[in-house]
């Protein structure tokens, strides 16, 4: 699944351009039992298997002896609500692990002792970690200068200053008797300058006021 999402859209652009290089690891290419099996039985007897830690140490420890890691991450429900600014910060980073939490649950210890920040992408279970991934992957990618062609846009994104974007429109200026707001097309660019913060504004207060409270 993982391997299909990042080979289309802004994740396969920016590989292509060698601006990002994204690395897909099998925990079952890490394992040292003869059916290459990564779960077991839970302590405690539990319903269901459980990840092991060994598979996921070894992948760990062996990435980890061909370069640094900024951060290990486990996505997972539990974790910090991923947003803007933790995918800023993740833009400048070199180098991120991003474990795939899975239904099946991972021995505790990995948590305990391999991970460093635990995100989710919101308040509802998936089945697996990959769409969370590949939503942080996306986020953080297209940070990267060069990997958007209009580097200006990443900044004017939604979020960026905790304000939604303003509206944008294009040509026809009229459709159906549906008109783009006058002062886009003044020419007055200050004054257009101008419309776009209110606008921000506006919609900010009007769809997402908690944004706003969280300015920082
Ligand atoms: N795994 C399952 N649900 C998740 C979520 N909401 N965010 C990140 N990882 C998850």
């Amino acid at each position: 699944m993982f391997t299909g999402l990042i080979d289309c859209s802004i994740l396969k652009r920016a590989q292509d351009k060698g601006l990002v290089e994204i690395h897909i690891h099998n925990l079952r290419d890490y394992t040292t039992n003869k059916h290459r099996n990564v779960d077991d039985y839970p302590f405690g007897g539990e319903a269901g298997m459980v990840i092991q830690i060994e598979p996921i140490d070894n992948a760990i420890t062996s990435l980890k002896q061909q370069r640094m890691y900024d951060e290990v991450i486990y996505t997972s429900p539990d974790g910090e609500v991923f947003n803007q600014k933790i995918a800023n910060q993740m833009s400048s980073y070199e180098n991120i692990i991003i474990l795939c939490g899975h239904y099946k649950g991972i021995d505790y210890r990995v948590r305990e002792h391999l991970i460093t920040r635990e995100i989710s992408i919101g308040d509802y279970v998936l089945t697996g970690g990959e769409l969370a991934a590949a939503v942080m992957a996306d986020a953080v990618v297209r940070l990267i200068p060069g990997a958007i062609g209009d580097e200006q846009s990443a900044l004017s994104d939604s979020f960026q200053d905790n304000l939604l974007a303003p509206p944008v429109y294009t040509r026809p200026a009229e459709y159906k008797g549906w008109r783009v707001p006058d002062i886009l097309l003044s020419g007055h660019q200050a004054n257009i300058d101008e419309w776009k913060l209110q606008q921000a504004m506006e919609r900010t207060e009007r769809l997402r006021p908690d944004l706003l409270e969280n300015k920082d």
